[in-house]
């Protein structure tokens, strides 16, 4: 049986990325962790269409996304999970549904499953995802000081958070809500003890 992977999801300022700094310096070794956009040359182009003021025709930018996934699951998630080492990724295919849904809205019919569509033969499911919540004002107040994307906007991040929702409420047996709002230690606390609980640490 192929090892576990774990996915975190969240919106911007939910607090992921403090969040994995204490996963990594605690859990073991042999635990992959990953991230998307990748660090690849895909991820890197992706990551260049992020930059206020950048302007990218948002199908392309969705397709590229896509592309990403699909070499981070070749290159690095299969040959991970083939080789037994648990795997956790910072975002992955929910924060296209989430992100995507809301950028292609104008663009796509249902976007949404146009999306799932297209993942369907590139993605390996998560066998689990936490989802952290957090109330996008406080989003924005966490990222204070740092240079914001496009999509670091209340409005938008609002949409989102309500189409992650969305997805937990469909995959209840996969998606653990996690409260972001709370002090980040505790926040961490608990997605470390659910993770210790998937991998059996
Ligand atoms: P982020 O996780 O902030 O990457 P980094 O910390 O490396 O800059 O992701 C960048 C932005 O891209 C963030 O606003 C979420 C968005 N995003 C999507 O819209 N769709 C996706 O599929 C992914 C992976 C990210």
């Amino acid at each position: 049986m192929p090892a576990p992977l774990i996915t975190l999801e969240g919106i911007d300022g939910s607090g992921k990325s403090t969040i994995l700094r204490r996963l990594r310096h605690n859990l073991p070794r042999r635990v992959v962790f990953t991230k998307e956009p990748t660090g690849g040359p895909l991820g890197r182009l992706v990551r260049a269409g992020l930059a206020r003021g950048h302007r990218i025709d948002p199908l392309a930018e969705a397709l590229l996304f896509v592309a990403d996934h699909a070499e981070h699951v070749a290159l690095t998630l299969r040959p991970a999970l083939e080789k037994g080492r648990p795997v956790i990724s910072d975002r992955y295919s929910d924060s296209r549904y989430a992100y995507q849904s809301v950028t292609l809205r104008d663009i796509v019919s249902e976007p949404l499953q146009w999306l799932q569509e297209l993942h369907r033969p590139i993605t390996i499911a998560p066998q689990q995802t936490l989802l952290l919540v957090v109330d996008p004002r406080e989003a924005i107040s966490r990222m204070e000081g740092r240079r914001k994307t496009k999509f670091e906007r209340e409005v938008f991040l609002r949409v989102v958070q309500l189409n992650y929702r969305k997805l937990a409420l469909a995959e209840p047996w996969r998606f653990v809500v996690v409260d972001a709002n709370r002090d980040l230690d505790k926040v961490a606390w608990d997605v470390e003890m659910e993770i210790r609980r998937t991998l059996k640490l």
